[in-house]
């Protein structure tokens, strides 16, 4: 039994495994996050008895410490691209972390190569969230953008007066907030999640293509459950021959690849 925690720029996720059976999994969020992971290991070894040993990843991870726990830190590029093969099943894969922003790693076996990423990432969306809709809170905008419809907020190829062009459709993007013929905050936060999901998915696309692993990009982070940003990555992926897969325990999945055993 080990535990890893990810401490990462926005949110702090605890993990406590045996084996692949994850028994406890908890996200802090907060500025004191990193400090207050050691209440959740109060917790778990009360339940659980104290873990093995315990790795710690991400940006912060030099502000966790547990008791007698000798801590062993894990390097991030390598908890994301273990954390993608891991819950994806593949040797061989891009791992793509989307949390507060988001890095792309390269997983080849026991290779981990960084490839870069953008500043586009959760913290984005929630930012331009806040900016433009005076809401923050991810669910709601979410919720907001499922009923809402991006192509009254973007210029689409269409609306050039375009039927194809290249490689695009009609339908797709030409400007990011380009149009602007409607301003309600559903419109608005579906156009916010299309901005954020095609800057990644791009940016991805192009990355997994050098990469020669096209058909392989893993999502992780707290973003990859968002459905919106899914479907929009999706229809990224039509557009540039890729494919995206969306693990199950994906939000933590940083934290399972800094576990030593899986
Ligand atoms: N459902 C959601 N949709 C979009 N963004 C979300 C959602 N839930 C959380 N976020 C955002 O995702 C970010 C946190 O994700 P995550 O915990 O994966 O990243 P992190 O580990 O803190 O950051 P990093 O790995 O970049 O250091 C925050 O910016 C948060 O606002
Ligand atoms: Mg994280």
């Amino acid at each position: 039994m080990d535990a890893a925690i990810d401490a990462g720029g926005s949110c702090t996720d605890v993990l406590l495994a045996e084996g692949r059976h994850i028994l406890v999994s908890r996200t802090l969020q907060g500025s004191d996050a990193p400090e207050a992971s050691t209440g959740v290991l109060d917790e778990v070894r009360e339940r659980f008895g104290i873990p093995r040993r315990l790795f710690v990843t991400g940006a912060r991870a030099s502000r966790v410490s547990y008791k007698e726990l000798t801590l062993t830190g894990v390097d991030e590029m390598t908890a994301i691209g273990r954390g993608a093969q891991r819950l994806a099943e593949k040797s061989t894969c891009l791992a793509m972390s989307m949390g507060t922003g988001t890095a792309l790693v390269h997983a080849n076996g026991d290779a981990y190569r960084h490839l870069g990423g953008t500043g586009v990432g959760g913290a984005t969306l929630v930012g331009l969230g806040r900016l433009i809709l005076d809401e923050g809170n991810p669910d709601t905008l979410m919720a907001l953008a499922r009923n809402g419809d991006a192509t009254r907020v973007d210029l689409t190829v269409g609306d050039l007066g375009y039927k194809a062009v290249g490689i695009l459709t009609p339908d797709d993007t030409a400007a990011n907030l380009g149009k602007l013929d409607s301003r309600t905050p559903e419109d608005l936060a579906a156009a916010i999640h299309t901005l954020v999901g095609e800057v990644v998915g791009t940016v991805a696309s192009q990355a997994a293509h050098r990469a020669d692993s096209p058909n392989d990009i893993v999502v992780l982070g707290k973003p990859a459950a968002n459905p919106v940003l899914r479907s929009v990555l999706d229809r990224v992926g039509r557009l540039f021959g890729t494919r995206f897969t969306f693990p199950d325990e994906g939000s933590v999945g940083v934290a399972v690849g800094a576990l030593n055993e899986w």
